[in-house]
């Protein structure tokens, strides 16, 4: 087994070694840029550190963390177009540098190239890997489709939010946690309980999103911080306030999510102060570590080595304790 670090390194060098650099450039040139701007590389972490959890070996796992990476990626090019996100892992956002169109051609081709990674595994592997990942990607569409529906309706209920991220976010960690697992050749057991283990953590993984989107640091943050404010997302945050039983409060809300300012700074503070105020805040933080202990439960009943449980720990309680 590797550190956390070590895998992270490895999956860096071999992205760089991939890198694309031909003709159109405007198609290519935003795809390196995004794939260059860093990120916690979180999801191929995981398919390395699983290959090797179950004994295979991590360099046959490097092309499936690289795929994910890749969608991942995707998925970020055109969340921020329809998140009309100006910034990105601390820097102008493609369809900012570049534009709109860009941004679409540019994630489609993203998307191809994730699919044609796998076709450098034997038949079986392929199978089953390119089965999980055509079935995870529809169901980020379909989280995605639900978080921007939910943003012009003002009647969403709790477990639709739950619903909504763990398509959206939490889907696709626990894919990586099972990719890894198949690349292995475990058994399915213990395939489906790493991908249990990924989708708790993936669902406490978006609450602690939600929670940094509105109180995150400006300075080391890496997007807009109160983006989600602006964009009237319908997070745990602003569903915890809206019910905690204050009318004035809930009437507040409610029309702070109704009016678009030019200048959002004074809708930003005013609902930030009435997610202190309704203690959603300490409720999403409750909500977090909660997600992330059914996580853990499910790596006891795992068959793998203990110094193994406690990696996978390490790893959600950083994911928990994160800034970033
Ligand atoms: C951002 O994912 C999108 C979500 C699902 C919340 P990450 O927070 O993993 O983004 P990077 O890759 O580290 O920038
Ligand atoms: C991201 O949700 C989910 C996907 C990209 C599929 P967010 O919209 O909250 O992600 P960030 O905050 O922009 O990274
Ligand atoms: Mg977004
Ligand atoms: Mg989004
Ligand atoms: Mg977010």
């Amino acid at each position: 087994m590797h550190t956390i670090n070590e895998y992270r390194e490895e999956f860096i060098a071999y992205l760089d070694s991939k890198k694309i650099t031909k003709e159109p450039r405007n198609l290519y040139e935003p795809i390196t840029y995004i794939l260059g701007l860093g990120g916690k590389r979180l999801r191929p972490v995981l398919v390395l550190m699983t290959a090797e959890i179950f004994k295979g070996d991590f360099k046959n796992a490097l092309d499936a963390a690289l795929a994910i990476e890749v969608f991942h990626n995707f998925s970020l090019v055109h969340d921020d177009i329809m998140d009309d996100a100006p910034v990105r892992r601390g820097e102008t956002t493609v369809h900012e540098k570049w534009d709109i169109n860009t941004g679409i051609l540019s994630g489609d081709a993203m998307l191809i190239l994730a699919y044609q990674l796998f076709e450098n595994y034997e038949p079986n592997v392929f199978r089953d890997l390119a089965k999980l990942f055509s079935k995870t990607a529809l169901e980020v569409c379909e989280g995605q489709q639900y978080d921007v529906d939910f943003e012009t309706r003002d009647d969403v209920m709790l477990p639709e939010y739950l619903k909504m991220i763990e398509y959206k976010t939490a889907v696709l960690v626990a894919a990586a946690l099972k990719m890894g697992a198949i690349v292995a050749g475990a058994s399915d057991t213990a395939q489906e309980k790493m991908y249990s283990f990924g989708l708790n953590l993936g669902i406490a993984f978006q609450l602690q999103d939600d929670y940094l989107d509105v109180f995150g640091d400006p300075e080391t943050f890496g997007k807009q911080v109160g983006g989600d404010i602006i964009e009237n997302k319908k997070t745990y945050l602003y569903l915890k306030a809206l019910n905690s039983g204050s009318e004035m409060m809930t009437k507040e809300l409610e029309h702070l999510y109704s009016i678009q300012p030019k200048e959002s700074e004074a809708k930003i503070s005013a609902v930030r102060s009435i997610f202190e105020k309704t203690e959603a805040d300490k409720a999403t933080k409750v909500a977090i570590a909660d997600y992330t202990a059914r996580a853990f439960d499910v790596l006891e009943e795992m068959e793998i080595e203990p110094e193994n449980k406690e990696l996978l720990k390490q790893f959600g309680e950083n994911l928990m304790n994160r800034t970033v």
